[in-house]
């Protein structure tokens, strides 16, 4: 067979299915994102973190010992080998977080060797490694980056109050850890985004799981995908106030520039995470009051209705995200790794989906090149 395709070529694979799941479903035009079946509002308000990566990776809901259980594992997984805390030592200060999370994802693949990638066992114990650890990683690079000590994580906190408290050396407030738990649950899985598609590749090949995710990891850092969220708030201080909504909306569209934390390949309403994530913000800033962040970004999700709502250009998960976290005094450039360390539930169970039916990705190309070209010798070219 020629090794020229016999379909169209669809730039970024728009509407090209790429794989069969089980894992999450949506429906663009009904803002509807379901986990395992599951809608994600009902898991935000009922569910925590822990449960729903168990959904996600099991495929049901786990009972009251499987949760006991695999929040005793995730709990007792948190630390990080020395030698790789030494590692995360020697990284820039002024790095991104998100390189220094794929890079001491990827060495972890050195320190708990995963070939057998077959293995039930080898499964399960990665997947416990990489979702206990990440948010270890991150906390200890910001730490660090500060010249502190990293804060060694606690066993008796939950995992997103561990996480706050290893950033701060505090715990958090009943309400500030419900809503990173439930940020962490509307961030854990969303069907075939770039950075899940990245994974499912690198899987296909039996690549070990840390390769896998480190992959997925560089795939989110782009400010079209994860990178978005840090983006919104340095937009929404450009703008600078309420009054400015407009004439800076008009002169954005006029000039064709992408507004951050709108737009979506699926969905063409509102997507229902930032639904969730408006109404975590506004419980959130109940108690801190609210930021002019907040009033200009709502100011700017009313006006762009009118100009890009008839596109099916609304709010993604990122436009309210970043603003919740801002409410919760985490840094803007923490706002991507707070999202891997919820999405890596997500690229993990679509590891584990790849691997029970596995070939490897290997697509066709439309090849537009020359053919035949003779071989000029160097003195004789012009
Ligand atoms: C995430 O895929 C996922 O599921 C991702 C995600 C997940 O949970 O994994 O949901 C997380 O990545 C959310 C998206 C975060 N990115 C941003 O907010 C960056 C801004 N958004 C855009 O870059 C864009 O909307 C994308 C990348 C999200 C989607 O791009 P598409 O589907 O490839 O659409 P496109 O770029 O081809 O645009 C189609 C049209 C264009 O206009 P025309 O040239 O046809 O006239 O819509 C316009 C675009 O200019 N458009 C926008 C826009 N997004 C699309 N115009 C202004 N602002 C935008 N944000």
């Amino acid at each position: 067979m020629s090794s020229e395709s016999t379909t169209a070529f669809k730039p970024g694979l728009e509407g090209v299915p790429v794989a069969e799941s089980a894992i999450s479903f949506i429906d663009g035009k009904r803002a509807r994102l379901e986990y395992r079946g599951i809608a994600v509002e009902v898991l935000a308000e009922e569910s925590c973190f822990e449960e729903t990566a168990w959904l996600l990776l099991k495929g049901k809901l786990p009972t009251q010992k499987e949760l006991a259980d695999f929040d005793h594992e995730l709990r007792h997984h948190r630390r990080l080998k020395y030698k790789l805390l030494d590692l995360i030592k020697c990284l820039p200060e002024t790095g991104h977080p998100m390189g220094a999370l794929q890079a001491a994802v990827a060495a972890m693949g050195m320190f708990y060797p995963a070939r057998d990638v077959a293995n039930p066992k080898t499964q399960w114990e990665s997947a416990i490694r990489l979702i206990s650890k990440m948010p270890t990683i991150v906390a200890a690079f910001h730490r660090l980056r500060h010249g502190d000590e990293a804060i060694p994580p606690r066993d008796d906190l939950d995992h997103a109050a561990n996480f706050y408290y290893m950033l701060f050396e505090r715990e958090p407030s009943p309400s500030v850890r419900k809503v990173m738990d439930a940020c962490l649950i509307l961030h854990a899985e969303h069907t075939m985004n770039a950075s899940t598609f990245s994974s499912r590749v690198t899987a296909s090949t039996l690549a070990e799981p840390y390769a896998v995710v480190s992959s997925a990891i560089g795939t989110l850092m782009g400010p079209l995908h994860g990178g978005a969220n840090e983006e919104v708030l340095d937009m929404l201080s450009e703008i600078g106030s309420v009054e400015n909504v407009r004439p800076w909306l008009e002169k954005a569209v006029a000039t064709k520039r992408k507004i951050m934390g709108f737009g979506h390949r699926v969905y063409k309403v509102k997507d229902p995470r930032a639904t969730v994530l408006q109404k975590l913000a506004e419980y959130v800033f109940s108690e801190t009051g609210t930021p002019l962040s907040y009033r200009i970004a709502v100011e700017l999700e009313r006006a762009a209705a009118d100009v890009l709502g008839p596109k099916g250009i609304y709010p993604n998960v990122d436009f309210y995200s970043g603003i919740v976290y801002h409410a919760l005094g985490i840094p803007k450039d923490l706002f991507t790794p707070i999202f891997a360390i919820s999405r890596v539930a997500g690229w993990l169970a679509h590891w584990l989906e790849q691997l029970k039916n596995n070939r490897i990705y290997r697509p066709e190309q439309i090849y537009v090149g020359e053919r035949d070209v003779p071989y000029i010798p160097i003195e004789k070219r012009t």
